[in-house]
């Protein structure tokens, strides 16, 4: 079973599509620890609750962004933890979690990459008046949402879709599609360490 953790900062709506996905054993996957940089997220009530142990950890506590992504590196490897899973984590992650997780960090995105990249996707595609829009799931490297892409699904914007509306349907999308794709990853995953005897 692979052993991941969930990065958000916000709300956590697919931090909870991730945890009932694995509760409804629908994604075979450990939950190791919820990592927040925003300690009054509503993510981190949703982890409690789902009785998840929690990191909230102020990049403002520390000198620097190396120091900050240390101490959580430490706890991951800690937990043996195997994936880091972005859901809502607002913040570029730097060189100290990239590299020992390299090909193994994966974020989902509210566009269809590489259109909308960085802050407020839904709402840049509205303003850009673009007929679809829709979400990305990829893994991570060091630009603002550049990383492989691994699955994309698009939606067309109804005309007279509202901010609300086009948020409510990409979530939709966004809490199937995750868990559905996370699922797909771990299972090639353990297939290819199989054959290289990694466990
Ligand atoms: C999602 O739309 C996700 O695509 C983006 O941030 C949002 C997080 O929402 N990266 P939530 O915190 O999971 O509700």
């Amino acid at each position: 079973m692979s052993k991941i953790a969930v990065f958000a900062s916000g709300q956590g709506s697919n931090l909870q599509a991730i945890m009932d996905a694995i509760s409804a054993g629908k994604l075979t996957a450990s939950l190791e620890l919820v990592v927040s940089d925003k300690p009054a997220a509503f993510c981190l009530t949703r982890a409690i609750k789902g009785g998840i142990p929690t990191l909230a950890i102020n990049p403002r506590d520390y000198p620097s962004k190396d120091v900050y992504e240390g101490v959580i590196l430490e706890k991951l490897l800690d937990l043996g933890v195997e994936y880091i899973i972005l859901a809502g984590y607002m913040r570029i992650v730097g060189p100290v979690l990239l590299r020992p997780f390299a090909n193994r960090i994966i974020n989902i995105h509210p566009s269809l990459l590489p259109a909308f990249p960085g802050k407020d996707g839904i709402g840049q595609a509205l303003a850009a008046g673009v007929k679809e829009t829709g979400v990305t799931i990829h893994y991570v490297d060091d630009g603002i949402d550049t990383g492989p892409i691994i699955a994309q699904e698009r939606l067309f914007i109804g005309v007279d879709e509202t901010r609300e509306s086009l948020e409510v349907r990409i979530h939709a999308i966004e809490h199937r599609l995750y868990p559905e794709v996370l699922q797909e990853i771990f299972v090639r995953g353990k297939k290819e360490n199989g054959k290289t005897g990694i466990t």
